[in-house]
Protein backbone atom coordinates (compact mmCIF):
# COMPACT_ATOMS: atom_id res chain seq x y z
CA UNK A 1 0.00 0.00 0.00
CA UNK A 2 1.39 3.65 -0.46
CA UNK A 3 2.15 5.62 2.36
CA UNK A 4 3.31 8.54 3.25
CA UNK A 5 5.64 9.20 6.36
CA UNK A 6 7.49 12.23 8.34
CA UNK A 7 11.04 12.46 8.30
CA UNK A 8 12.37 15.36 10.55
CA UNK A 9 16.24 16.08 10.06
CA UNK A 10 17.40 17.27 13.73
CA UNK A 11 18.98 20.69 14.33
CA UNK A 12 22.39 18.67 15.23
CA UNK A 13 22.06 16.92 11.01
CA UNK A 14 22.06 20.39 9.93
CA UNK A 15 24.98 21.78 11.94
CA UNK A 16 27.10 18.55 11.47
CA UNK A 17 26.35 18.99 7.46
CA UNK A 18 25.06 15.75 7.20
CA UNK A 19 21.67 17.01 5.78
CA UNK A 20 22.09 16.30 1.86
CA UNK A 21 23.54 12.53 2.78
CA UNK A 22 20.48 11.31 4.76
CA UNK A 23 18.16 12.83 2.62
CA UNK A 24 20.16 11.46 -0.49
CA UNK A 25 19.90 7.78 1.62
CA UNK A 26 15.88 7.77 1.29
CA UNK A 27 16.75 9.50 -2.32
CA UNK A 28 18.40 6.40 -3.53
CA UNK A 29 16.09 3.93 -2.07
CA UNK A 30 13.35 4.89 -4.29
CA UNK A 31 11.00 6.67 -2.03
CA UNK A 32 9.74 9.59 -3.29
CA UNK A 33 9.93 13.52 -1.64
CA UNK A 34 6.44 15.09 -1.71
CA UNK A 35 7.15 17.93 0.88
CA UNK A 36 9.93 19.32 2.32
CA UNK A 37 10.42 22.79 4.48
CA UNK A 38 12.96 24.36 6.86
CA UNK A 39 11.38 25.23 10.69
CA UNK A 40 12.72 26.64 13.47
CA UNK A 41 10.34 24.27 16.60
CA UNK A 42 9.20 25.98 19.39
CA UNK A 43 8.39 24.38 22.61
CA UNK A 44 5.13 24.64 21.85
CA UNK A 45 4.70 22.29 19.37
CA UNK A 46 7.26 19.93 20.64
CA UNK A 47 4.65 19.49 23.53
CA UNK A 48 2.40 17.86 20.88
CA UNK A 49 5.25 16.05 18.62
CA UNK A 50 6.49 14.60 21.94
CA UNK A 51 3.35 14.53 24.38
CA UNK A 52 4.12 10.77 25.86
CA UNK A 53 7.55 12.62 26.84
CA UNK A 54 6.97 15.57 28.51
CA UNK A 55 7.27 13.76 32.03
CA UNK A 56 10.42 11.89 31.33
CA UNK A 57 13.81 13.79 32.78
CA UNK A 58 15.16 14.13 29.66
CA UNK A 59 12.48 16.59 28.19
CA UNK A 60 14.04 19.49 28.89
CA UNK A 61 17.36 18.91 27.24
CA UNK A 62 15.56 16.85 24.31
CA UNK A 63 13.40 20.40 23.97
CA UNK A 64 16.89 22.76 24.01
CA UNK A 65 17.98 20.06 21.20
CA UNK A 66 15.63 20.53 18.84
CA UNK A 67 15.07 24.27 19.20
CA UNK A 68 18.66 24.66 18.46
CA UNK A 69 19.10 25.16 15.11
CA UNK A 70 16.30 24.75 12.32
CA UNK A 71 14.72 21.22 11.03
CA UNK A 72 13.86 20.11 7.99
CA UNK A 73 10.70 18.67 7.58
CA UNK A 74 9.93 15.84 4.94
CA UNK A 75 7.26 13.79 3.47
CA UNK A 76 8.17 10.40 1.79
CA UNK A 77 6.13 8.53 -0.39
CA UNK A 78 6.30 4.93 -1.38
CA UNK A 79 5.05 1.56 -0.74
CA UNK A 80 4.97 0.60 2.96
CA UNK A 81 7.12 4.00 2.86
CA UNK A 82 6.00 4.33 6.85
CA UNK A 83 7.86 0.89 7.83
CA UNK A 84 10.68 1.14 4.83
CA UNK A 85 11.70 4.38 6.65
CA UNK A 86 11.46 3.17 10.29
CA UNK A 87 13.71 -0.16 9.30
CA UNK A 88 16.30 2.47 7.87
CA UNK A 89 16.32 4.61 10.50
CA UNK A 90 17.55 2.12 13.41
CA UNK A 91 17.45 2.00 16.76
CA UNK A 92 16.50 4.66 19.02
CA UNK A 93 20.27 4.97 20.24
CA UNK A 94 22.73 5.65 17.55
CA UNK A 95 25.54 3.66 19.79
CA UNK A 96 22.81 0.71 19.51
CA UNK A 97 21.66 0.93 16.10
CA UNK A 98 22.50 -1.27 13.53
CA UNK A 99 25.36 -1.26 11.05
CA UNK A 100 23.84 0.30 8.04
CA UNK A 101 20.88 2.05 9.65
CA UNK A 102 21.07 5.59 9.10
CA UNK A 103 21.49 6.37 12.97
CA UNK A 104 23.60 3.24 13.31
CA UNK A 105 26.16 4.80 10.72
CA UNK A 106 25.95 8.97 11.25
CA UNK A 107 25.25 9.15 15.31
CA UNK A 108 26.30 7.89 18.79
CA UNK A 109 23.09 9.21 20.76
CA UNK A 110 19.67 8.58 22.04
CA UNK A 111 19.33 11.79 22.45
CA UNK A 112 21.40 13.45 19.39
CA UNK A 113 20.06 10.97 16.75
CA UNK A 114 19.83 12.56 13.77
CA UNK A 115 16.37 11.88 12.21
CA UNK A 116 12.73 11.63 13.96
CA UNK A 117 11.13 9.50 11.66
CA UNK A 118 7.20 8.32 12.31
CA UNK A 119 6.46 5.16 13.76
CA UNK A 120 3.18 3.92 12.75
CA UNK A 121 1.25 4.88 9.75
CA UNK A 122 -1.29 5.95 12.07
CA UNK A 123 1.18 8.66 14.00
CA UNK A 124 2.48 9.16 10.30
CA UNK A 125 -0.48 10.92 9.50
CA UNK A 126 -1.18 12.85 12.92
CA UNK A 127 2.14 14.01 12.70
CA UNK A 128 2.39 14.79 8.85
CA UNK A 129 -1.00 17.04 9.71
CA UNK A 130 0.98 18.83 12.54
CA UNK A 131 4.07 19.93 10.43
CA UNK A 132 2.13 20.25 7.01
CA UNK A 133 -0.52 21.92 5.17
CA UNK A 134 -2.31 20.48 2.19
CA UNK A 135 -0.38 23.35 -0.08
CA UNK A 136 3.08 22.20 1.49
CA UNK A 137 2.72 18.65 -0.62
CA UNK A 138 3.61 18.75 -4.26
CA UNK A 139 2.60 15.39 -5.58
CA UNK A 140 4.24 13.92 -9.28
CA UNK A 141 4.29 11.34 -11.42
CA UNK A 142 8.58 9.65 -11.10
CA UNK A 143 8.84 8.65 -14.99
CA UNK A 144 11.23 5.97 -13.19
CA UNK A 145 8.23 4.29 -11.22
CA UNK A 146 8.17 1.48 -13.03
CA UNK A 147 11.91 0.87 -12.02
CA UNK A 148 11.00 1.39 -8.25
CA UNK A 149 7.93 -1.12 -8.06
CA UNK A 150 6.42 -3.60 -9.92
CA UNK A 151 2.92 -2.78 -11.13
CA UNK A 152 1.15 -5.68 -8.96
CA UNK A 153 3.04 -4.52 -5.54
CA UNK A 154 0.87 -0.95 -5.70
S1 LIG B 1 10.95 5.78 24.66
O1 LIG B 1 12.04 6.19 25.55
O2 LIG B 1 10.82 4.34 24.58
O3 LIG B 1 9.69 6.44 24.99
O4 LIG B 1 11.42 6.16 23.25
P1 LIG B 1 10.68 6.81 22.01
O5 LIG B 1 9.21 6.81 22.11
O6 LIG B 1 11.30 6.15 20.85
O7 LIG B 1 11.10 8.33 22.09
C1 LIG B 1 12.38 8.66 22.39
C2 LIG B 1 12.58 10.05 21.82
O8 LIG B 1 13.12 10.87 22.83
C3 LIG B 1 14.43 11.32 22.46
N1 LIG B 1 15.34 11.30 23.59
C4 LIG B 1 15.68 10.27 24.33
N2 LIG B 1 15.34 8.98 24.26
C5 LIG B 1 15.90 8.16 25.18
N3 LIG B 1 16.77 8.56 26.15
C6 LIG B 1 17.13 9.84 26.24
N4 LIG B 1 17.98 10.25 27.19
C7 LIG B 1 16.58 10.75 25.30
N5 LIG B 1 16.71 12.06 25.10
C8 LIG B 1 15.94 12.37 24.07
C9 LIG B 1 14.87 10.40 21.35
O9 LIG B 1 15.77 11.08 20.49
C10 LIG B 1 13.56 10.05 20.68
O10 LIG B 1 13.22 11.09 19.78
P2 LIG B 1 12.74 10.76 18.29
O11 LIG B 1 12.56 12.11 17.68
O12 LIG B 1 11.45 10.01 18.41
O13 LIG B 1 13.84 9.99 17.69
Amino acid sequence: MIERTLVILKPATLVRGLAGEVISKFEKKGLKLVAMKMARLTPEILSQHYAHLVDRPFYPLLVESMTAAPVILSCWEGVDAVTVVREMTGATNGRKAAPGTIRGMYCMSGQENIIHTSDSPENAVIELDRFFVVSDYCPWDSPLARSINSPDEL
